[in-house]
This record gives structure tokens, sequence and C-alpha cells, in this order.
């Protein structure tokens, strides 16, 4: 660590070490300081609504944490002692990158979007001490940095199907994902045990399919429920205002409503939609139930379409998931209906009818203006044109689809599943098995070695998924995905040569300070204390 104090500095001002999480492509400490006070001038080139947030939230920073006050003043160039934030459009780099002086003179931060701008302020901020406490100057160390990401979707999921989690706390996940740069919210809307989105048309979904009557207590089997109704939805006034607010923190979040499997929330409220008409019963254990929609009867799409219909404006995102996953075909075998389908559309297997099923659906979302990803499943009997696939068991379906020119999100169990436990079983809480230390995450390579140069450019990126079926609370939630969510960030960021897991782990002291100031009950077993 380097503790000394650089000639250049102010002779009892240290200068603070730099411990960025991601690391940036290129940092090159520079000798001295500079002093963020409530004289200091913040500039900006540009009056667009996005630089005001961008900037806004520097403020929002030095004021909550340093009671520093600043003003924003438009201004074409920098001057002496200001930080100068600039949108520039005719620098030669990426939407997402940046460009990031400081020096005795002032900051400099430079990039051709406000999303740009953003990451640069968030390096900025993690320059500035990790403390709340009134201070007359901030100092942060010299440096210039020059950051881009790897890849372009950094995610993180969240299953509030298995256990509802409120607005405030799907806010401040989106805060945490912003400080760690991530920018992609996979949000896992509807699923056996609950259909959490209201729509309009078809009131029952929320009113029947987001109450289950009592849930399992311990693993799926055992004999003993808890008695206890569980439920909960989000309007779509609601949805506005995450989606909105995500934007603010340049994080798209993509809906994900899952079908045809993963449906019996949905069939509870409209038992037409299955293959036997019900009745049905919004699922009280976990699993995979064989009960699924039916592609036999026509207003099983009516009503789908119906849905989509809703919830296609409320998500400006390039991408819609539409599951896919783990769909029995036991129903369809017996169902007259899907016989029928089969019989009218050549279909030769069960497979092909899946595919029909995603064929159709990608179809309408297309039409609508969306791409559509699944999980890997969704590749069955023939993959959509246009259909980007999240590779899950394991990254085989990835390789494939990479193969075949479609784009990949690799969310590969082994290494992306933060429902699985991070350390020793036999003192953590209940989780739904497996073993995922913070240190693979960190390794992770989301392109997997046996692509071609070009057959990686498919790879978009990763994602950490959450699963809730052992997660009842948000505390238990941010347990689970931090610090592994950090690690993944820096895989997703961060260039392979600027990767060190013993240097990370020193980084991450740092930012485990700000966990404590932010309030998440993160997992400390990598932290020893
Ligand atoms: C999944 O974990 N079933 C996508
Ligand atoms: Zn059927």
């Amino acid at each position: 660590m380097l503790l000394v104090c650089l000639s250049q500095c102010k002779s009892e001002v240290r200068r603070p070490d730099i411990m960025v999480i991601p690391m940036p492509s290129s940092l090159v400490n520079m000798a001295g300081t500079f002093s963020i006070s409530s004289q200091t001038k913040i500039l900006i080139n540009s009056d667009i609504p996005e630089m005001h947030r961008v900037t806004n939230y520097l403020c929002k920073h030095l004021e909550d944490a340093y009671s520093v006050k600043n003003k924003v003043i438009f201004s074409g160039s920098a001057e002496k002692q200001s930080i100068f934030i600039r949108l520039n459009t005719a620098l030669p780099i990426s939407r997402e990158s940046y460009y990031l002086t400081v020096n005795a003179k002032g900051v400099i931060l430079q990039a051709v979007s406000p999303a740009g701008l953003f990451y640069g302020i968030q390096t900025l901020i993690q320059m500035m001490p990790p403390i709340r406490q009134k201070l007359s100057e901030v100092v942060i160390p010299a440096v210039e940095i020059k950051d881009m990401p790897r890849f372009s979707w950094r995610g993180l999921h969240l299953d509030v199907g298995r256990h509802f989690m409120p607005t405030a706390f799907i806010k401040q996940y989106l805060d945490y994902m912003a400080i760690h740069k991530l920018n992609t919210f996979h949000w896992h809307l509807t699923d056996d045990q609950g259909w959490r989105i209201e729509i309009k048309k078809y009131p029952l979904l929320t009113t029947v399919g987001s109450v289950r009557k009592e849930t399992v207590v311990g693993r799926p089997g055992s004999k003993s429920f808890d008695g206890t109704q569980h439920g909960g939805f989000y309007t779509q006034e609601e949805i506005k205002e995450i989606v909105s607010y995500a934007a603010d923190r340049f994080i798209t979040v993509v809906p994900e409503i899952e079908m045809p499997g993963h449906a019996l929330a949905a069939l509870a409220a409209y038992p037409d939609l299955g293959c036997t008409g019900g009745p049905y019963e919004v699922a009280t254990s976990w699993g995979v139930f064989d009960d699924v929609f039916c592609p036999g009867k026509e207003n099983t799409f009516t009503v789908l379409e119906d849905i989509l219909t809703e919830i296609i404006p409320l998500f400006p995102g390039e991408y819609f998931h539409i599951g896919g996953d783990e769909c029995p075909k036991s129903k369809w075998q017996k169902c007259a209906d899907c016989k029928q389908r089969m019989k009218d559309e050549g279909l030769r297997s069960e497979h092909e009818l899946q595919s029909y099923f995603i064929q159709r659906i990608g179809k309408f979302l297309n039409d609508n203006g969306k791409k559509i990803i699944g999980w890997d499943e969704i590749m069955e009997g023939g993959l959509t044109a246009n259909a980007a696939v999240m590779s899950w068991r394991g990254e085989q379906g990835g390789i494939t689809a990479a193969k075949e020119r479609h784009m990949v999100v690799m969310t590969p169990g082994e290494y992306c599943y933060f429902d699985h436990y991070q350390a020793d079983p036999k003192n953590e809480p209940l989780a739904i098995g497996g073993f995922l230390p913070l240190k693979k995450v960190y390794n992770y390579d989301p392109v997997p070695a046996i692509l071609t140069a070009d057959e990686s450019h498919f790879i978009l990126g990763a994602q950490g998924n959450v699963w809730t079926e052992y997660l009842k609370t948000p505390e238990q939630v941010e347990y689970m995905v931090f610090p592994r969510a950090a690690a993944l960030a820096e895989a997703l960021w961060s260039p392979k040569s600027a990767r060190n897991y013993d240097n990370f782990k020193s980084r991450l002291n740092r930012l485990a300070k700000v966990y404590d100031l932010m309030g998440i009950h993160y997992c400390k077993t990598e932290f020893h204390e």
C-alpha cells in the first residue's frame, strides 16, 4: 500500500490510495491531490436533462456524505480548481467509456455519452473517503484514467416470483447495481409461486395469481408448511417509477414473463390457459410443475399477447425475456388441442411444439419492437430468428448459440448463481445448494475458450442470477448477492489483464465500508474481522 506523501502534496495531506471496483482499464497514479470543497465549482458543457441527472448524483453524494455543497455552472471550458464534466462526442471511445484526469488544478471528466460520465462519476466517488462525516475538504488522489467496459451486458437478476420484494428494495438494488457499474436488471416477474405485475385486462392475475396460501418450510417434499399467506405485486405505476429510477442510473430493466412453463400462478387465475382446464393452485412449494400454458388453444396466445401488449410499453429496453426454461411436456402429450396443433403445424415432437410456442411469441414481440431473450431451452426444436440465449445449464447452450450467430448472455449455474452457497453450508442459512465462493465468481470468463474471435463477439456479457426460493427478505437477498456481485462486476468490466484476485480483495475492504454505509447486509466470510 502506498502511504507515503508525495512531494507535491501539502505536508499534512496523505495521498489516498485508489481502490476502485471494477478496476479501470487503464489507471496511472500521478503525484499530488485535489481537494473538493464547497467553493469548488462543478462545470457542465451541456444542458440536456441527463447531464443534470449525472451531475446531481455527484452533488448529492458530496452533500449527503460530507456536507459539501457545490454550485453547478454551465461552461464551455475548464477553469482552475473546478470539476469539469464534459460531454464530448468527438472522443474516439465507446458509449460507456470515459476519461478522468485529476491533478492539483482540478478534475476533468469526459465521455461521449451521459452513461460514460455516470461511470466516471462512480469512479470519482470511489476515490473519496468511504465515510459519512462533515468535511471542509474532500481530498482525492491525482490520476489519469481511461476506462471502458469489456462487456455491454453487465447484469444482475432478481426473482420476485418466489418471494415478493417491495418497491423500496428494488430501488436500493438498483442503487447497489449502479455503484458496481452494472447496467442490466433482469426482473423475473412471474413464476409458479406468484404473478407480480398488474395486468389491467386480466385482474385475476394479481388478485388470485399473486397470492399463495402458504409456503413450504425447508426443502420441497417436506410435510411442513408455514400456514402464512404470501403475496404482493407491482402496479403498472410502480413499474414505471422503477424503470425510470433505473434509467437515472443508466440501468436497463429487462422484464421476464415466464412461458410456457413456470406458469401455475397464471393458470390458477385463468384455468383456461392450461391443457386440462384446472382447477389449479398457486404453488406452495418449489420445483418444476407439469401444468404449463397450453399451446394447443388459440385463446392462450390471445391472452398472452394481450398481456404482453400491456407490458411492452412499460419497458423501453431492446430485449424482452420470455423464460422458456423447465417446461415439462407431459400435459401436452395428453391434450387433444395440443395434438391437433401439432398435426396442423406439422410438428413432429413436443420439443417442436415448444419451439412453435417460442417462435410465435417471438414474432409477436419482434412485430412490437422487441428482441426476445430466453433461457437456453428456447433452442429446443429450433431457435427463433433474432432470439438471444441466456445460457444457464452450463455454457454449452451459449456456445452453440454463438456459433449460430445468436447473441448470448452467460449465466452458467456453476459461476453465476448467487442463490448457491458461498461458504460452508454448516454455518450458512439454508440455500438451494451448490457452492460458489467469491474467488470462483471473480475468475469467471464469460467468453468460452472454444469460441473463435469472431464468435466471441456474440457474447454480450453475463449476469448473476438470484432465485429467491430460500430468500424471503431483502436482507437475505443482500447477503447472497454481496460481495459476489462486486467480483462479477470486475469480471464483466475490467480487461482480463487488469484482473488480480488478491488485489481485488484488498480493494474490497474499501467497498465493504461503502456497503456498511449503505446498510447492505453482505456476507463477511471473505473479510477476516
Ligand atoms: C433457471 O434457473 N431455471 C433458469
Ligand atoms: Zn394443451
